[in-house]
């Protein structure tokens, strides 16, 4: 894949944002190293999300710090803009235009954002859509892909603008499962030429081969953190491990939930 990026990492202290009186973060810290990737994982409504855009200001944080690709993201005169060309976010629904075919989705924020000339930026695109394998999709339009297709396409977008860092959220959730391997494929070769990355995911098999440090985050706190073989091999916290039992088998039932509920019913 990609032969050159530029290393750069994340350094979150005390990361607090609500949205009004609920507060969705509550104090989180978290490191990630140049070149490292790091997976979140936790609950729906933890504030997996809320921390994903807060590294690019997405979402505005209500205290703490954020220093991102060597900009200091919570100083109010930081360049948000210049700040956000170093990182690449994938989305779990893809987020392309529609109205643009694969190639201009690859080359608009080129040209936009980073003043390529029309040529280089289709240079760079096909170079990562041929990565991607779609090096023959250029033509095409988003909808005349597949929900995998599509997402390599948005990998391929962000790549062509020479991140120092990406952000995936939830990026194979919307997927067929037939084509959740390829994207993953995709991220593991990123990861192995030496991406930095924070990945939330479900992907559990995934985040334990590959990453090199895993989160697990539940209302809006880190339960714990650490690597892989501990977090997910080992998990020390109840709540770790409760969350890991119902995400590695989803067929599990909750016996003491479902023996009330069928009391509930007896006893009506
Ligand atoms: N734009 C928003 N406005 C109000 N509440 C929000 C907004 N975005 C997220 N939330 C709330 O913040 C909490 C965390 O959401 P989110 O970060 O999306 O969690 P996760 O990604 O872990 O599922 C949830 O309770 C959610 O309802
Ligand atoms: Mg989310």
């Amino acid at each position: 894949m990609t032969a050159t990026i530029a290393p750069a990492g994340v350094q979150i202290t005390g990361l607090r944002k609500s949205y009004g009186s609920n507060e969705v973060l509550k104090g989180i810290d978290l490191t990630v190293n140049p070149g490292q990737v790091v997976c979140l994982i936790g609950p729906s409504g933890s504030g997996k999300s809320t921390l994903l855009r807060c590294i690019n200001l997405l979402e505005q944080p209500n205290g703490g710090t954020i220093h991102v690709a060597g900009f200091d993201a919570t100083d109010e005169d930081v360049d948000v803009d210049a700040m956000r060309a170093h990182v690449g976010m994938v989305f779990q629904q893809f987020n392309l235009f529609p109205h643009l075919t694969v190639l201009q989705n690859c080359t608009v924020a080129q040209e936009k954002v980073l003043k390529r000339s029309r040529a280089e930026a289709e240079a760079v695109a096909r170079k990562h859509l041929s990565a991607v394998g779609l090096g023959s999709f250029q033509s095409r339009y988003p909808v005349e892909l597949s929900g995998g297709q599509q997402q390599r396409v948005a990998i391929a977008r962000a790549l062509s603008m020479d991140p120092k860092l990406m952000l995936f959220d939830e990026p194979t959730s919307a997927l067929d499962p037939e084509t959740v391997g390829d994207v993953l494929a995709i991220m593991r070769g990123l990861a192995q030429d030496g991406m930095t990355m924070v990945v939330v995911t479900h992907e559990m098999a995934f985040a334990r081969e590959v990453a090199d440090h895993v989160v697990f985050m539940d209302r809006g706190v880190v339960v714990e953190q650490g690597h892989p073989d501990q977090v997910i091999g080992n998990p020390k916290e109840p709540r770790t491990q409760d969350f890991l039992r119902r995400v590695l088998d989803p067929t599990h039932v909750e016996v003491s939930r479902d023996t009330a509920s069928v009391r509930t019913i007896e006893n009506s």
